[in-house]
């Protein structure tokens, strides 16, 4: 019997990571508050399936499979009937978390593992809202969720071995590629190295130093490209650690060190401009067609990527 699971919330990360238990052949519960909310998941991965069929990475057979083990329910008690594992995916509201553990712990057995996806909350805040905190950990995906590989665990001071061992173990199952942190760190390790991207990358357009398009492109041709295979410290070793030495030296003090976001987009955030959730942002897209169409163009680059990287 296939070992079962559940997730809970069935949004933006939610559908993914379940999406990504049933195609590993786990019986995955997906859990929400409506039923409309579930029904809407089923449609994304459905349709995320349909993408990775016309990509050629699955067969038809293997869509049909993949939906016959996920089942849903608006009934918490239902949802983690049985289950060995549950990914917590519900909005970024401590309130909501905590409400939802309490009810949790009533309810499942003792060694049950409750992973949260939250992006935010430290493993310590997220321990203030359970008992029995040995089997709290938090497993961090990357949207979308059903197509990149890094899955963040972060373990708190009471998380036993055992329960990062089992986690590490059913992510890898589910072909994931955890990276376990020594310690809790807000932002944990890709969010901390992107952001110090994204605020040189809004400082060097803010100083008009060259079009959102061209300063894009100086990542995607550039390190960007590399970085699928080689990390930047690796980079570092590449290119001699003399050199990296130099280039932080002499770049260190000349680099952004903004706290605050600057003034253009916060303009555009009051605006809501937000980007292609609300239409246009740092750049500008015709329609909703447009916007549909990048996105897909991006998930399909993103299923090609995952095939060369798995050769
Ligand atoms: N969106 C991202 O890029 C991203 C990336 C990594 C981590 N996260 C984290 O993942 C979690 C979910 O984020 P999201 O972007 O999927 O949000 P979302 O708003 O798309 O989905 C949240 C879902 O939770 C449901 N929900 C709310 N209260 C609930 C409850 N009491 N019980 C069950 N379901 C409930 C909502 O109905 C909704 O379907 C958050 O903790 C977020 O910080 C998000």
């Amino acid at each position: 019997m296939p070992e079962k699971v559940t997730v809970l919330g069935a949004g933006t990360m939610g559908h993914g990571i379940a999406q990504l238990y049933a195609q590993a052949g786990y019986d995955v519960q997906m859990y929400d508050i409506k039923d409309e909310f579930l029904e809407k998941a089923i449609e994304r991965i459905s349709n995320n399936l349909d993408m990775m069929i016309q990509e050629q990475t699955i067969t038809e057979e293997d869509k049909n499979v993949a939906l016959q083990h996920i089942s849903t329910s608006t009934d918490l008690k239902e949802a983690v009937s049985g289950t060995r594992f549950v990914t917590e995916a519900v909005s970024e509201n401590l309130k909501i978390k905590f409400e939802l553990f309490s009810q949790l712990e009533e309810i499942v057995d003792e060694d049950v593992i409750i992973a949260s996806n939250t992006s935010t909350f430290s493993i310590k805040e997220l321990s203030e809202g359970v008992k029995k905190n040995d089997r709290l950990i938090i497993t961090h995906f990357f949207n979308p969720a059903h197509l990149v590989p890094l899955v963040e665990v972060v373990k708190g001071p009471e998380t036993s071995q055992e329960i990062i061992d089992r986690t590490v173990d059913v992510l890898k199952a589910i072909g994931k590629k955890p990276v376990v942190l020594k310690k809790d760190i807000p932002g944990l390790i890709a969010n901390r190295l992107q952001a110090a991207l994204v605020r040189e990358a809004f400082y060097l357009l803010d100083n008009d130093v060259a079009e959102a398009e061209d300063i894009d492109l100086a990542i995607t041709a550039g390190p960007g490209f590399r970085w699928a295979f080689i990390g930047p410290l690796e980079t570092s070793d590449f290119g001699g650690l003399d050199i990296w030495k130099s280039v932080v030296e002499n770049l260190a003090p000349v680099l952004s060190k903004d706290e605050k976001i600057p003034p253009f987009v916060e303009e555009k955030v009051q605006s809501g401009n937000l980007g292609t959730k609300t239409g246009n942002g740092l750049f500008t897209y015709a329609d909703h067609e447009e916007i549909q169409r990048r996105i897909r163009e991006r998930d399909e680059y993103f299923i090609r990527l995952a095939k060369i990287k798995e050769q």
